[in-house]
């Protein structure tokens, strides 16, 4: 039986994050952006039959999916970093090579363009829809798993606009703070679910609070999918929180000064209304001359599609 509306809403700890720009490891700002999970749309997508042979399961999992093994998965490749919390940097040499704790960038993680191009994170969800209603270039956008199968037809009208659909997990886990296991599933269910409303499976991963290292990188890579970071971040999310230290107009300064400065990655939100506000203003100030973050490396924009 069906219930009533439901909100499920958590506030998610984050770090200032900012890469090419020195940060404090050890500073937790305040919370990032409140991601909803709309309890009555959940699991409107079919649980596939494909996927039922291959996993035994008949409903899309919960905030914490089931690992299941894949036989093209080496163990034996990633290496044994510790997991720690967000925020508690330094339990890991400098080779873990952390995005978020040291702004460390691998050979293969891509951070910035040629040109000045958005990028949103932690949709698809109704605020998507607005967005697309105004873009006239094609951007990327990093879904959530779960929120593309409470909204697969938001998901699809994205896609269908030309947009380029990169993964951003399962559930927004902290990823380094997960065994194997844990981030083997958050990757997993992201893809499938990607591939069961998109017909495809994703090239570009965005990890959530930008945490990844090395152990998430081997895991990541493994699947074929190659870390799409920022340097320049927003920080769009603290408008949701209402923290005093970030208005809509001191977002537009630093668009417009990145603006001049040339090309780079813009990191911002299209999980709930208040940064897709800021969005909508941000597209004016950048024009469509824009990229997508295939477009940016001339790469491809998905491993494959079905
Ligand atoms: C956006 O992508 C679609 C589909 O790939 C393509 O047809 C369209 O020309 C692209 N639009 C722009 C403005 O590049
Ligand atoms: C991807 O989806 C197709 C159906 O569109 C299905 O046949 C295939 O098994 C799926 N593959 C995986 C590994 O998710
Ligand atoms: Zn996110």
């Amino acid at each position: 039986m069906k219930s009533s509306l439901i909100l499920l809403s958590f506030s998610l700890a984050a770090l200032t994050v900012s890469a090419g720009e020195a940060s404090d490891p050890d500073v937790i700002t305040s919370k990032a952006s409140d991601i909803e999970f709309v309890g009555e749309q959940y699991r409107q997508l079919p649980f596939p039959r494909w996927l039922t042979e291959f996993t035994g399961m008949t409903r899309w999992p919960d905030l914490d999916p089931p690992y299941i093994p894949l036989d093209f998965i080496d163990m034996d490749k990633i290496p044994d970093f510790k997991p720690y919390r967000q925020g508690l940097c330094g339990v890991n040499p400098r080779d873990a090579c952390s995005f978020d704790c040291d702004n460390c960038i691998a050979h293969d993680d891509v951070y910035t363009c040629p040109k000045l191009s958005q990028t949103f994170d932690d949709g698809p969800s109704p605020a998507t829809l607005r967005l697309l209603n105004k873009l006239k270039h094609n951007t990327t956008f990093f879904a959530l798993g779960i929120n593309t199968v409470n909204h697969p037809d938001i998901y699809r009208k994205t896609m269908e606009a030309g947009h380029l659909m990169g993964s951003h997990t399962w559930s927004h886990a902290y990823l380094p703070s997960l065994s194997n296991e844990q981030i083997i599933a958050q990757i997993q269910w992201s893809i499938w679910a990607m591939n069961a409303t998109g017909h495809h499976f994703p090239k570009w991963f965005r990890p959530p609070y930008g945490g990844i290292d090395n152990r998430v990188r081997a895991i990541t890579r493994q699947f074929g999918l190659q870390a799409a970071l920022w340097n320049h971040d927003t920080f769009d999310w603290k408008l949701v929180s209402n923290d005093p230290i970030r208005t809509e107009e001191q977002i537009y300064e630093e668009v417009r000064k990145w603006k001049s400065q040339g090309g780079g990655l813009i990191l911002e939100h299209d999980g709930s209304h208040r940064p897709v506000d800021v969005a909508l203003n941000v597209i004016d100030i950048l024009g469509p001359d824009q990229m997508t973050v295939a477009q940016c490396v001339n790469g491809p924009d998905y491993i494959r599609n079905f």
